[in-house]
Order: C-alpha cells, then structure tokens, then sequence
C-alpha cells in the first residue's frame, strides 16, 4: 500500500475555500503517496467534482451505522459514496467526545462503511490524564480491539493514531512516544488481522505541520498523517504531501 496523507477540515470550508482543492491539485498531479481531504458533508461532491480525474481522493468525516431510515441529520455510507467519496473518518476523538460515540459503535460504523465499498479511517488516542496516569497503550489497545471491523484489510481499513492532547495544540508527542504506539499498534494488530497487519497503514495525527512532517515519517511504522488545520491550505498539506512522498 502506499503512504497516506489525510486531511481532516472538521467543521472548516465553504465552496469559496474549495479554490485550496485546485491549488493542492495542480501543484501535486501525481504525488508518491496516497492524498485525501474529508471536507464537512455538503462539500463532498463539489470537491469530488473538482478533484476528478486527479491523485486526490475524497472522503467524509463520519457515517451512521445503518444504511438508511429516520436518523436526521445524519447521512450512510452510501450516500458518501454516491457523492464521490471513497473513504470516511470514524471515531475522532471529537465525535467520541461530542456525541458519545463508543468504540463499538465506532466498529458498527465501520462495518457499514465496508459495506459501502468505502475505505475506513479509524482514530484512536489517549487524552492528557489518561498519559500522565501511564495507560496509553491500554486505552488504545482497548479502543483497537473494540473498533476496528473483522475482516480488516490494509486496502480497507486505515488506522490514525491521535492523541487528544496534540490535536490543534500545536503539542505533539516525542518522537520516541509516537513510535512506541505505532509499534505497538502493528503487533496488536497482528494479532487481531494476521499478516494483513503488516501492510495496513497507520497514520499520526495531532499538530503535523510542514516542519515537523519529515521527521514524523522518518519513524518505523508511520504510513502517513491525518492533519486537521494544516490541511485547509494548499501550501501546507501540499509540503506534508511532499514530505510524505520523499520519506
Ligand atoms: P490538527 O492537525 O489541527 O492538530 O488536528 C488533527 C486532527 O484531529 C485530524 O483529524
């Protein structure tokens, strides 16, 4: 699988800022590594449109677990995938904190996404007192077990590993701490998928910046970023990208 670069713009965009999509576009037609941006819902199939026939690939931020029915206000995986996306975000630390999501909803809803023929993008992370009470690796090992589907592939689930208390701080772990995770990450999985682990991609996420992208990448097991506010400017993720494509 090759690396990935992801952008997150949460709840950020409009059309107007879809100009960044075009930029990002003509200054990496054909990057080394896999790109992505997830703009909120109702950007989805303009920036699909916009980002036709070019390396950059379409996802959403979040889908319901069932397919269709009275839940309002939310949308499936389906109907991401009819709008041009082909991967969808699940379980960010932000909707597990702001709509309660669990791990094993979060494993729910990537199982509908599989279903849909999209690729799942499943965050875990430790928050600031779970670090400083020295059980991060518990809590993300719990988080993975309950979270990802049975079944995963490296060609169908993408597993983020953001700590809450480097994502929009502008802190990030050591380095040290985040190749501690990603290794542990790859033997748990190992243990849960066999021999698809070794080809799934993990990715860092929580203040990635064009200066701190490269020697992020240069760890063992780090297949790649999710970015959130680096990833609403062209310049920016386009030097992520860059950085990721030379590691
Ligand atoms: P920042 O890159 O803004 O810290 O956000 C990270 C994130 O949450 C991506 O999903």
């Amino acid at each position: 699988m090759k690396k990935l670069a992801a952008g997150n713009w949460k709840m950020n965009g409009s059309m107007a800022a879809l100009a960044e999509v075009d930029a990002l576009i003509a200054a990496h037609p054909a990057p080394a590594c896999e790109m992505l941006l997830c703009p909120p819902t109702p950007l989805i199939a303009a920036m699909a449109a916009r980002a036709e026939g070019s390396a950059l690939q379409v996802g959403g931020q979040d889908c319901h677990q069932n397919s269709s029915g009275a839940h309002t206000g939310d949308v499936s995986a389906a109907m991401l995938a009819e709008a041009g996306a082909s991967h969808v975000i699940l379980g960010h630390s932000e909707r597990r904190a702001d709509h309660g999501e669990s791990s094993d909803l979060v494993r729910q809803k990537a199982e509908a996404a599989l279903a849909a023929g999209l690729i799942a993008v499943v965050c875990l992370g430790e928050t600031e007192a779970e670090r400083d009470a020295g059980a991060t690796l518990a809590v993300i090992g719990a988080q993975l077990d309950a979270s990802i589907p049975a079944g995963s592939t490296a060609a169908t689930v993408v597993i983020a590993y953001e700590p809450v208390w480097a994502i929009g701080t502008g802190r990030t772990p050591t380095l040290a701490q985040i190749a501690e995770v990603h290794g542990f990450l790859r033997a748990r999985l190992a243990g849960l998928i066999g021999a698809e682990a070794a080809g799934l991609r993990l990715l860092y996420g929580g203040s990635v910046k064009p200066s701190n992208a490269a020697e992020i990448f240069a760890l063992p097991e780090v297949d790649g970023a999710l970015v959130g506010g680096a990833s609403l400017k062209a310049a920016d993720f386009g030097a992520i990208v860059a950085a990721l494509s030379a590691a």
